[in-house]
């Protein structure tokens, strides 16, 4: 027995923003932009929201599957932008699917969110609690950029990306790993909503993203690699046997990093941020699902999935296609 990815789907904003775009609001250039990050363009919402995106990702991916919402069991939604406090956002989209059986609940790892939804829905499966269960990633993460802050606002974008889990008797999953590093939470922060009541002052509230990107990026290009090898050796691979590398996106330069450390080539290493920029939790989903309807992913394929963000958190998933 093993739990399988069956479908996948995704969905974007309609409104492309290109670098030139951002240099009206910021000063910066498509030259700068493209040569630190590799970020061409993304989407940014004008009214599309995290539970209407991960709606249509859903559906893409039940379809792809060729099953219906009725059959699933679990929904899980990663995502660090949601809309609203309560409801979570799985019971808004359970709605809207007409998912009635499943049991939905929102998870935030922020760009490793969509990596942790798999696994926990994996466990619930292998446990035998459910049979199937569909997660999403979805963030509208231009609610929570600075747009006056030319070191955030050029690197994300907004986007929701789906996959329905089965278990199945062929192989699937192999194994992954997940680790948390809360003492270096400050490095990529956003606030929520703090205490304020009749009884405190005013309370010091910045709801935007804040990050020290160098410290961001000397943690991507060492723990990533690390915890790859880590989840090779589990499951007794090695990086040659892997044949798609399918990491998050946030900066190319990461990622030519990881393939670096791992001595494996950049062919390994699908890449869709020069068209999406960096959207968090849903940027695994949404490059899967662009292979997958490629036709890139051939039944019996090696992938590792990997995320990486704020928390810090930080996984890699070993699967077969
Ligand atoms: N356009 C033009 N100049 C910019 C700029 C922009 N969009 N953003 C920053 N700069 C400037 C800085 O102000 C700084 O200028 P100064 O030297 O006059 O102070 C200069 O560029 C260098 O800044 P620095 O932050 O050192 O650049 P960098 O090479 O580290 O690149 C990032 C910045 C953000 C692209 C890079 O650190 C990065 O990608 N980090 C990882 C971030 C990430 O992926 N976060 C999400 C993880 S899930």
């Amino acid at each position: 027995m093993s739990v399988k990815i069956i479908g996948t789907g995704s969905a974007l904003p309609q409104k492309e923003i290109t670098n030139e775009d951002l240099a009206q609001l910021v000063e910066t250039s498509d030259e700068w932009v493209r040569e630190r990050t590799g970020i061409g363009s993304r989407h940014i919402s004008t009214g599309e929201t995290v539970v209407s995106l991960a709606v249509r990702a859903c559906e893409k991916a039940l379809e792809n599957a060729g099953k219906t919402a009725s059959e699933v069991e679990m929904l899980l939604v990663a995502t660090c932008t949601p809309e609203r406090g309560i409801p979570c956002a799985a019971c808004q989209v359970q709605s809207q699917l007409g998912a009635a059986d499943a049991v939905a609940f929102d998870l935030n790892a922020a760009c490793a969110g969509f990596l942790f939804a798999l696994h926990t829905a994996w466990a619930y499966i292998e446990a035998g609690i459910y049979e199937n269960a569909l997660i999403a990633g979805s963030e509208v993460l231009s609610k929570i950029i600075d747009w006056t802050d030319r070191g955030t606002c050029v690197l994300f974008g907004d986007g929701a990306g789906a996959v329905l889990l089965e278990r199945s008797n062929m192989p699937g999953i192999l194994g992954f790993v997940q680790h948390s590093d809360g003492t270096k939470g400050e490095v990529l922060k956003c606030d929520s909503r703090q205490l304020k009541n009749p009884y405190i002052s005013e309370p010091i509230n910045f709801p935007y993203v804040q990050m020290d990107g160098r410290e961001v990026f000397a943690f991507a290009v060492r723990q990533v690699p690390a915890c790859i090898t880590e989840t090779l050796q589990k499951v007794q691979l090695t990086p040659g046997d892997v044949d798609l590398f399918v990491l998050h996106q946030a900066n190319k330069r990461i990622i030519e990093g990881i393939s670096k450390r791992l001595s494996v080539e950049m062919e390994k290493f699908p890449m869709n941020l020069d068209r999406v920029g960096n959207m968090s939790s849903a940027a695994i989903p949404v490059l899967l699902d662009e292979l997958n309807r490629e036709g890139r992913l051939r039944e019996g394929m090696t992938l590792v999935l990997s995320g990486f963000g704020a928390g810090l958190t930080y996984g890699a998933c070993a699967l077969r296609w």
